[in-house]
């Protein structure tokens, strides 16, 4: 079927590779039919694994995708039209689009509780589709530092960390580890999704609140706290935010030196590592060990740029 995708539209890109991941973790087949971000409409065997996306906020049943006001011929029994602007691409007014799509659409208009939603999305073209799912920016609202138990300055957005997960490409059921897990923020995400989560760090207080945090939402975790180094087993991936000899603290150990060790440490346990690391030094190291697939910077803020990066032997 032809999905129409509306994705975050801060990180576009890397947005699309989070698609990407999920699509290829789960062994669905698809096609990009059309790249307008943040809309992209998708040919795809299966939609609803893409519900596992952190940097997606809805998905849709493609209807039309046009330059105008598209002439649709569509029949619901009880719907509503919404309309976004995205970016301001083009200068066409939403409010205008959904008074006329609507005429246009047979059926009973409700726009207190639709049973169908219509979305339009306007980037450089207008994009018309059913809504199948949203999400519900408050499930992921529930999970940011200010609502955990247990936060600090280090925790990770959660649709952030959900997308390092799916960065992976793995499927549900597979053995993920964080060895750098601070509050748990990436380990919630992936065992949200299924996976069998594994963290540690050198910090106990660290353990003590991903602990705190998970059972918040009844997930159970094997954690110890360990240096890097010390890390046994094998794991299917490995996904991870380590410190930037910043904020979060290396016990005094320069932070390029604990990369290596690091990276050595994880070809010893895992093929596949998707890890978020301060700049392009770091990546060099990452590159003595592994291929290095694909890297995505993210501005925090003038001083700090995180490059989200997927390694594979
Ligand atoms: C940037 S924070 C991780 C934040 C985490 N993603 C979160 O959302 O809370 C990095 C973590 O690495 C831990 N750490 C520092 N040096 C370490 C080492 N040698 N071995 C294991 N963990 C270490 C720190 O205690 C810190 O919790």
């Amino acid at each position: 079927m032809r999905v129409m995708l509306e994705l975050w539209g801060e990180y576009p890109e890397l947005a699309m590779a989070e698609t990407r991941g999920i699509l290829v973790g789960e062994g669905i087949s698809y096609s990009i039919v059309e790249k307008d971000f943040p809309v992209v409409i998708l040919e795809t065997k299966e939609w609803e694994p893409l519900k596992r996306g952190g940097l997606l906020r809805r998905i849709s049943q493609h209807i039309s995708t046009s330059m105008d006001i598209p002439e649709i011929n569509l029949q619901l029994d009880d719907f509503a039209v919404r309309a976004r602007r995205y970016m301001g691409l083009r200068d066409i007014s939403a409010a205008m689009l959904e008074r006329e799509i609507g005429r246009r659409i047979k059926g009973r208009v409700n726009l207190s509780f639709p049973k169908h939603v219509v979305r339009v999305a306007i980037a450089r073209k207008i994009h018309v589709g059913i809504e199948l799912y949203n999400t519900s920016s408050e499930s992921f609202e529930s999970r940011r530092a200010k609502n955990l138990p247990v936060s600090y300055p280090i925790t990770m957005h959660p649709r952030l960390a959900r997308a390092m997960v799916n960065l992976a490409r793995v499927p549900r059921g597979a053995r993920i580890l964080d060895p750098f897990c601070g509050t748990g923020s990436i380990l919630i995400e992936a065992g949200l999704l299924g996976m069998r989560i594994y963290g540690s760090d050198i910090d106990e207080r660290m353990i003590e609140a991903s602990r705190i945090n998970l059972r918040k939402f009844g997930l159970k975790a094997e954690l110890e706290s360990k240096d890097v180094g010390e890390i046994e087993g094998k794991y299917d991936a490995i996904v991870t935010d380590p410190p930037y000899g910043k904020s979060s603290s290396t016990r005094g150990e320069d932070v390029y030196q604990l990369y290596e060790r690091a990276f050595k440490k994880f070809q010893e346990i895992s093929s596949k590592v998707v890890i978020s690391l301060p700049d392009q030094r770091s990546i060099k190291i990452g590159e003595k060990y592994f291929d290095l697939v694909e890297m995505y910077p993210l501005r925090v803020h003038k001083s700090l740029t995180r490059y989200f990066s997927y390694f594979r032997i």
